[in-house]
């Protein structure tokens, strides 16, 4: 066992585990972050993905170890603080898991936090809403609901500059 420190979604953490536990048992069993799915359990269905550093990873892929003194963000550090009692408790979600209830990418949800870090990660790149480029960034994450139109279509509303969205909203879609 040793002491590995890091930080989660914001806050300091450190855990005294092996150093190749999985960084996906620290997150779930550990930290009780069960937000990040396990699918395969060997880096091919990308339903674990976190960001590492910025970067998204397969976390059933990576010993702790690897994580040590990095910056990692799961499904759970997506959405704000919650707001103040209200109607409008979805006024703190990040703008993908918005989009995502708008165009209705979440079905049964297993792949949907991995997929929303993925977008995260591409969003924070500066990619827009091609869906080329956004089916290149999803394509390490499976959907076995086969929906990836509604989800490529949620990503792509995230990425639609709010000025665009208004200019289609006022020609009723045609700009
Ligand atoms: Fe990690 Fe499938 S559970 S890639
Ligand atoms: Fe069911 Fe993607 S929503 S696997």
């Amino acid at each position: 066992m040793s002491i590995y420190r890091f930080v989660v979604n914001g806050a300091e953490t450190e855990v005294d585990v092996p150093g190749m536990r999985r960084l996906l048992d620290v997150l779930r069993e550990d930290l009780a972050l069960t937000g990040t799915k396990e699918g395969c359990g060997e880096g091919e269905c990308g339903a674990c993905t976190v960001l590492l550093d910025g970067a998204p990873v397969d976390a059933c892929l990576v010993p702790i170890c690897q994580a040590d003194g990095a910056d990692v963000r799961t499904v759970e550090g997506l959405a704000g603080p919650p707001g103040p009692p209200g109607p409008a408790p979805e006024a703190t979600l990040d703008a993908l898991q918005t989009a995502f209830l708008q165009t209705g990418g979440a079905q049964c949800g297993i792949c949907t936090p991995g997929m929303l870090m993925s977008a995260r990660a591409y969003l924070d790149a500066g990619g827009g809403p091609d869906e080329d480029a956004i089916r290149d960034a999803i394509a390490g994450n499976l959907c076995r609901c086969t929906g990836y139109t509604k989800i490529i279509d949620a990503i792509a509303l995230a990425a639609t500059p709010a000025a665009t969205l208004a200019t289609r909203e006022r020609t009723g879609g045609t700009a």
